[in-house]
């Protein structure tokens, strides 16, 4: 096997639904069959949501039997304690969750969570069995002055602090630039082949070569059906996060059947 096949096995495209604080229970579980029936046995593609805490139970249920992964949208760094209204990873993987987000724009942004938790989180889900989505990505105003490649470097090194090289297959990251988030603005095809390879480039001094070319990174940022092919072309982009599109079966299905 070359080594560019190699990767694009390893790397299999990974199309994931972030639904933030959306849906109620009816539409979560009805979207949730609707993906399951649409599913073939998953093997060219991954797909999963990242669902509210109280729905994780019941999609689990709902998706059972399926490839479809289960994803909680946060997760706290110790295992149990006093830390009303957090959720712990022995408490996401009793209920059948075998992913999470950590360090979403939204998180660190309006909950003021700090950048020197993430590696924590990290460390704890991947105790738990349990992988890691890491977001990253960069404000407007960042970008403006040039800052992307700093910004996107400290955040993947302070986060990674803690990983193991035998790990990092366990765990991918998705550059989501904060001013694509919710606002119908994507990034161009270069501006996201130029953050991913920073990404990779991160992974690569920590954990050499090979570790950064298995390694997935996701884009996310007003993915939608129209803008889904062209991101997905770029090189160096093995996934995408979507918000607002993942939440109807009609905006996410195109997403996730997009012509390679
Ligand atoms: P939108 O697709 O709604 O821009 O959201 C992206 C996102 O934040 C996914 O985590």
């Amino acid at each position: 096997m070359s080594q560019s096949e190699d990767s694009s096995v390893l790397r299999k495209p990974y199309i994931a639904a972030n639904w933030k604080m959306n849906l109620d229970r009816a539409k979560a579980l009805d979207l949730t069959k609707t993906l399951k029936a649409r599913l073939g046995d998953g093997d060219d593609r991954e797909v999963a949501v990242f669902a509210p805490f109280v729905y994780l139970a019941d999609v689990a249920a709902v998706s059972q039997g399926s490839p479809i992964g289960l994803g909680a949208q946060n997760v706290h760094w110790e295992k149990s304690g006093a830390f009303t209204g957090e959720t712990s990873a022995p408490m996401l993987r009793d209920v059948g969750v075998d992913r999470v987000l950590i360090g979403h724009s939204e998180r660190r942004q309006i909950f003021l969570e700090k950048e020197e938790w993430m590696g924590r989180k990290i460390r704890q889900a991947l105790d738990h069995d349990i992988l890691p989505m890491l977001c990253v990505g960069e404000t407007l105003d960042e970008r403006k002055k040039g800052k992307v490649a700093a910004v996107l470097r400290r955040q993947v090194r302070s986060a990674l602090d803690w990983v193991e090289a035998s790990e990092i297959h366990r765990l991918c990251i998705a550059y989501e630039p904060i001013w694509a988030i919710g606002t119908g603005e994507v990034a161009t095809p270069d501006q996201a082949s130029e953050a991913h390879s920073i990404v990779r480039d991160v992974i690569a001094d920590m954990f050499g070569d090979a570790v950064a070319g298995s390694f997935r990174v996701l884009y996310g940022g007003s993915v939608s059906k129209d803008n889904v092919r062209d991101l997905m072309s770029v090189p160096d982009v093995d996934g995408v996060l979507v918000g607002g599109a993942s939440l109807k079966a009609e905006t996410f299905l195109p997403i996730i059947e997009y012509d390679r």
